[in-house]
């Protein structure tokens, strides 16, 4: 086996986003492109040599090719080991794992989370830190830095490694230790729910269905729902990752998982329904005839995760993304616990775990965790959904109902326009922006504001500070309409509208979320002009 060096220039724009680097999957297929990107990962943590690292993504079209070629790399600059998932398979959550089980200096994860995948697709590389999670901006930024003076990579010549069966092998002096990517993750989830309970549950007749999306999860959905758990066989389905994700748009939300939506608001419907993105760390959660919405999945799950033996000695505190709803927030001020207010990207959560600030961390984009590993989770979050249902035996509605009747309801919608022409984008954006100190005061229809900033972030742990993350504007009324754009896509620009609204009457919690908001909808587009430019007369994903 030799090791070759190979003379590259910086390719342009390899600046990770919001959660690592997503491009085009012919982008990424392009000649150096994964090289120079890897390269500049192990440049900017430092260099390899002597280090371990755990390798593995949600199986989608180049996952496989884009492995092997890490491998290679990895070996040629000296890395000790490398721990990589059966078929270079493992869900985002599993590879947060067993970096922080085996110790490892951080890892890989190949993966576009819920963007579509195949060569048409997107595909997307991110590095994450030995505490397993994503790395926070002064590792990205370094990583960013060497992507633009990276002149050359090492790599090692060799055939592809074997990687469809569990073992330990050696690549040049590199070793590789192939293994089953859901066995340490079970016995994890094991240790945080009352397995039994959720046993006796199915046992008792209880019904589910789980939508695998054709994507990472299906592997695990089935060895802990049907093998552990007693679920039916079936009630795991589209559970054979494919890469391109049967043609479908992985992402578990209303548009999207219109199946299980449309199953779940059936007569005959499962007591419960779920679906998981691409890489695992995203979830959705329905009842029969309910959906949960993310923001609202958090508080539920905040106000009883002390059900499952892992929490059950309480939570240190609870922090949600800036765009969130502040559904979570009545319930830390009533169990009187800290809740944080971060930004967008699991990353800002890792200090607060790592920390002991925070048990349980969310995001209005279908993500919510633990301390149990530093990415969001979506089988956890289905787990704990399962540990609750089994304790309380109530259905979905009666706890949905119970819990606004108890806190109030949020209102809570996110509308995207998606692939904006930047510039416009940029103009509404930046408009907005130079306009926020004159907001306050003014009235927008049925609405007045009550304060308007650009969002910014102080870490309580480390100081640092994050500036620019989403401008936000609140109502006398308690509601609120937040603009940001996207970090993650990978064709032009996404303008992200969050709406939200307070409801406390006990008598109007049970109302359409659109029509609910319809106040703070039409505020939105009287203050930032949505419409005049983005040329749009409507949003194109209402969640
Ligand atoms: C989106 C979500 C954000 C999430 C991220 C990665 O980022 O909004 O909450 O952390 O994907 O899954 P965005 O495209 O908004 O930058
Ligand atoms: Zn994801």
């Amino acid at each position: 086996m030799q090791k070759i060096t190979v003379q590259t220039r910086p390719i342009d724009a390899q600046k990770p986003g919001t959660s690592g680097l997503r491009k085009k999957t012919h982008v990424f297929m392009g000649p150096h492109y994964l090289e120079n990107y890897v390269q500049a990962i192990f440049d900017g943590i430092g260099g390899v040599a002597g280090k371990r690292l755990v390798l593995g993504g949600d199986g989608r079209y180049f996952n496989d090719r884009a492995a092997q070629v890490i491998l290679r790399m990895a070996a040629a600059q000296g890395a000790a080991g490398v721990i990589v998932g059966v078929n270079a398979l493992l869900s985002t959550p599993a590879a947060s794992h067993l970096i922080r089980l085996r110790g490892t200096d951080g890892g890989l994860i190949l993966s576009a989370s819920h963007n579509p995948g195949g060569p048409e697709g997107d595909f997307g590389l991110k590095y994450n830190t030995p505490n397993g999670g994503p790395a926070p901006e002064n590792v990205t930024d370094r990583i960013f830095a060497a992507t633009q003076t990276v002149s050359q990579y090492t790599i090692l010549e060799a055939h592809d490694l074997d990687l469809t069966r569990p073992g330990t092998t050696a690549l040049g002096e590199m070793t590789v230790e192939i293994l089953d990517p859901v066995a340490d993750y079970a016995a994890l989830m094991e240790t945080l729910f009352d397995f039994d309970a959720i046993r006796a549950l199915f046992a008792s007749g209880f019904t589910m269905r789980f939508d695998a999306m054709h994507a990472v999860t299906g592997p695990y959905a089935h060895a802990i729902l049907e093998g552990m758990l007693g679920a039916a066989p079936g009630t795991v389905v589209n559970g054979t990752p494919s890469p391109d994700f049967g043609g479908g748009h992985p992402d578990p939300n209303p548009i999207w998982a219109k199946d299980l939506v449309d199953r779940m608001m059936a007569p005959d419907a499962p007591d419960f329904g779920a679906a998981s993105d691409g890489d695992g760390d995203r979830n959705m959660i329905m009842g029969r005839g309910v959906y949960v919405g993310p923001s609202d999945s958090l508080a539920l799950l905040t106000a009883h995760a002390h059900r499952a033996p892992g929490y059950a000695r309480g939570l240190k505190g609870v922090a949600r993304s800036m765009p969130t709803s502040g559904a979570v927030d009545r319930v830390a001020a009533a169990l009187g616990m800290a809740c944080y207010e971060t930004p967008t990207g699991w990353k800002f959560f890792g200090n607060l775990l790592d920390a002991g600030r925070a048990t349980l961390c969310g995001e209005e984009s279908a993500g919510t965790g633990s301390d149990h590993v530093r990415e969001k989770d979506g089988l956890w979050a289905v787990l704990l959904w399962l540990n609750i249902l089994a304790d309380t035996r109530a259905s979905m509605a009666d706890l949905l109902a119970g819990h606004w009747r108890r806190y109030g309801r949020n209102y809570y919608s996110r509308h995207d326009y998606e692939d904006v022409a930047a510039d416009r984008a940029n103009a509404l954006y930046d408009g907005l922006r130079a306009r926020l100190g004159s907001l306050a005061g003014q009235t927008f229809g049925a609405l007045t504001v009550a304060s308007a900033d650009e969002f910014a972030y102080d870490d309580p742990v480390d100081g640092s500070h994050s500036a620019a993350q989403g401008l936000r504007i609140g109502f006398t009324s308690g509601g609120r309409v937040v603009f940001r754009l996207s970090g993650t896509g990978t064709v032009g620009a996404t303008l992200r509208v969050y709406l939200e609204e307070v409801e406390t009457d006990p008598a109007r919690l049970d109302r359409d979320a659109q029509e609910a908001l319809a106040d703070v909808i039409a505020a939105a587009e009287a203050i930032a002009g949505i419409k005049a430019h983005t040329g749009r007369e409507a949003p194109d994903v209402i969640t």
